[in-house]
């Protein structure tokens, strides 16, 4: 999404809203050195570990790890969303969103948006006005209320009901097409719409709202029995499903502040625990919960709990989540896990027992520390010699996708306890099938971690940690491009950062982070810049900075990899890809 907003925009929004200022205006921040400090906003403390720097212009808690950038505070303490962060920031700088940032929101997608909030009316209109389907709600023990704050509607028993009231043209039916709504016919027919016919026929319509409550796509239930039981939009300019969560928008606007989100399956899970009082509930659609989902609930609460049923797949799919979660698990976060009662899903359920004693199941749920080690223990058997290997087998890939903290200690600790280990052996397990990475990124997935080599100690890092801390050093490496020539995991990181710092009017901490919200170092940068400055000002970063290039220029450099390459000729032979290496380079090295 960044993508859309010229970088030089960002920079400039980024350099002319003073995060202190920001900040100020909602948490009180008392000037401590050359930062500011206050009890963190994002989990409770007495004594403040929050920091903000003016310089990084970046904030920080060290006891619960909330960090970012100043459009990163306002989506973690207002909610926001990104781009709406940036049109908040944007409007208080006095600066108009770049037609790009515009585009996505407002040209094109205005209109699609337009259609799709018509739609919705269109079917809300038909439910009102066919008894049949108004009896189905009704016995599935929706009231009146609800259905209009769900804006639950009806899709006619009809071909063409959708396609006539809004396709009278071309150019409209392939708007329809384009949302979703409509599907080609396969073999000609209805030429007077034109080869399309309505997707949702005959059945209750869950319009899906996105985060400012714009409808984006829907849900349609069969109305009583038939096959499929629900249908959803296809995946659209405006419809994500691995994205949403249907019934966030409802949860935010029953209460501006809630303390947990609920995850549940279903649609009607959502809108008959809502009509019970339990408004924050949002299911996923029909999809297991992503990260890309955890992220987003995270940044609307510290608690989420998720609900399944108690038969095996509602197991399964728990275990599935567990392990999406993990990589997202820290202190202060609270991730649950609650199992119903079998042949119950939460709107039946409800339904029987009431809202009390569905709240009281909900606080009995499972922390996913307990449940982790209840699900271990389940598997293994410690009285047998293979128990340790197997315990070890189990839990190590499990601790493997945590950021390392205090979390994770924690929950080794009391897996420790429970088998009845010392704490230090099973910690041992934890890394043995791990490859040693100190503070890995924690947002990232195994698979992406690693890009950048880690610890304080490695050239490239510091060079990396240097430009982040003093862009304004970067200027010192005349030709970041001769880093191309690398032969480094990495070092085109380095070589981009570089090239940022040098082009922007003034870069800082947060104008670079901000380049790579969306890409996979971004957490690792995020957490480099959270390092205390390994030199004090530009003029020594920049000397420090020049001596880590060209020692890396020197260790990693084409020359160096020629003689690695002849060297090895000579005593054990090239393979074929090595050889075409080193006659590339040889020739490269014979041009001026
Ligand atoms: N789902 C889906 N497509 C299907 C079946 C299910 O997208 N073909 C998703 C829907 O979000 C649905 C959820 O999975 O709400 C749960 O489906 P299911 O358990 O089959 O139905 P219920 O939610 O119990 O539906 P109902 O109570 O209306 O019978
Ligand atoms: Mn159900």
């Amino acid at each position: 999404m960044t993508g859309r907003i010229p970088d030089a925009f960002l920079d400039e929004l980024v350099s002319r809203s003073d995060i202190v200022d920001i900040i100020a205006a909602r948490v009180p921040l008392k000037k401590a050195g050359r930062e500011y400090k206050a009890c963190c906003p994002f989990h409770n403390e007495k004594s403040p570990s929050f920091s903000v720097s003016a310089e990084k212009q970046f904030y920080h808690c060290f006891g619960c790890g909330a960090h970012g950038t100043v459009i990163g505070f306002l989506m973690q303490y207002e909610k926001m969303e990104f781009l709406d962060a940036v049109a908040d920031l944007a409007q208080r700088a006095g600066l108009e969103l770049p037609r790009e940032a515009q585009a996505p929101r407002d040209s094109g997608s205005a209109d699609l948006h337009e259609l799709m909030q018509q739609a919705a009316r269109f079917f809300e209109q038909n439910l009102a006005d066919n008894p049949r389907a108004q009896a189905y709600v009704r016995r599935r023990g929706l009231e009146a209320k609800i259905g209009t704050r769900f804006g639950l509607g009806y899709a006619p028993d009809a071909w063409e009901a959708l396609l006539k009231r809004f396709g009278t043209n071309e150019e409209e039916r392939r708007r329809l097409f384009q949302v979703g709504l409509v599907l080609e016919r396969s073999g000609g027919g209805g030429e007077r719409t034109g080869g399309f016919y309505d997707r949702f026929r005959d059945r209750l319509m869950f319009p899906i709202r996105d985060s400012r409550g714009r409808v984006i796509g829907f849900g349609g239930r069969v109305i009583d029995q038939g096959e499929p039981k629900y249908m959803n939009s296809p995946e659209t300019p405006l419809f994500h499903k691995g994205r949403e969560l249907y019934g966030l928008y409802e949860a935010r606007q029953a209460r501006g502040d809630f303390k947990r989100l609920l995850i549940v399956e279903g649609y009607m899970d959502v809108v008959r625990l809502h009509q019970a009082g339990i408004t924050y509930a949002v299911a996923t659609l029909g999809t297991a919960t992503t990260q890309e989902h955890l992220n987003k609930i995270f940044r609307q609460t510290h608690e989420v709990v998720f609900c399944f049923d108690g038969d095996r797949a509602g197991l399964k799919a728990a275990w599935r989540a567990l392990e999406n979660a993990l990589p997202l698990a820290r202190d202060g976060r609270e991730i649950k896990f609650m199992f119903l009662p079998e042949g119950h899903d939460p709107d039946t359920l409800v339904a029987d027992e009431g809202a009390e004693a569905f709240e009281s199941r909900i606080k009995d749920a499972l922390p996913l520390s307990e449940y982790l080690v209840q699900q271990l223990i389940a598997e293994v058997d410690l009285d047998h010699v293979d128990g340790r290997a197997k315990l070890k087998a189990l839990a190590g890939p499990l601790f493997g996708r945590m950021p390392e903290g205090i979390y994770r200690e924690m929950l080794a600790d009391r897996l420790a306890s429970r088998v009845g280990m010392p704490a230090n052996k099973l910690k041992e397990f934890f890394t043995a099938g791990q490859p040693k990475r100190a503070g890995s990124p924690p947002e990232l997935p195994a698979r992406q971690r690693g890009r950048i080599s880690v610890g304080r100690g490695n050239l490239l890092t510091q060079a990396i940690t240097l430009v982040l801390h003093h862009p304004a050093a970067a200027g010192v490496i005349e030709d970041p491009e001769l880093l191309g020539s690398l032969n480094k995991a990495g070092v085109s990181v380095l070589k981009e950062l570089l090239e940022q710092a040098a082009t922007a009017a003034s870069a800082s901490t947060a104008t670079l982070l901000e380049r790579w919200r969306d890409r996979p170092e971004h957490a690792r940068l995020t957490q480099l810049a959270m390092l205390d400055p390994l030199v004090a000002d530009t003029p020594a970063a920049a000397k420090e900075l020049k001596m880590a290039v060209e020692k890396l220029l020197q260790e990693y450099g084409p020359g160096r990899r020629m003689d690695e390459l002849l060297k090895k000729a000579q005593e054990l032979g090239l393979n074929y890809e090595e050889k075409a290496e080193l006659s590339s380079l040889l020739k490269s090295k014979g041009r001026p």
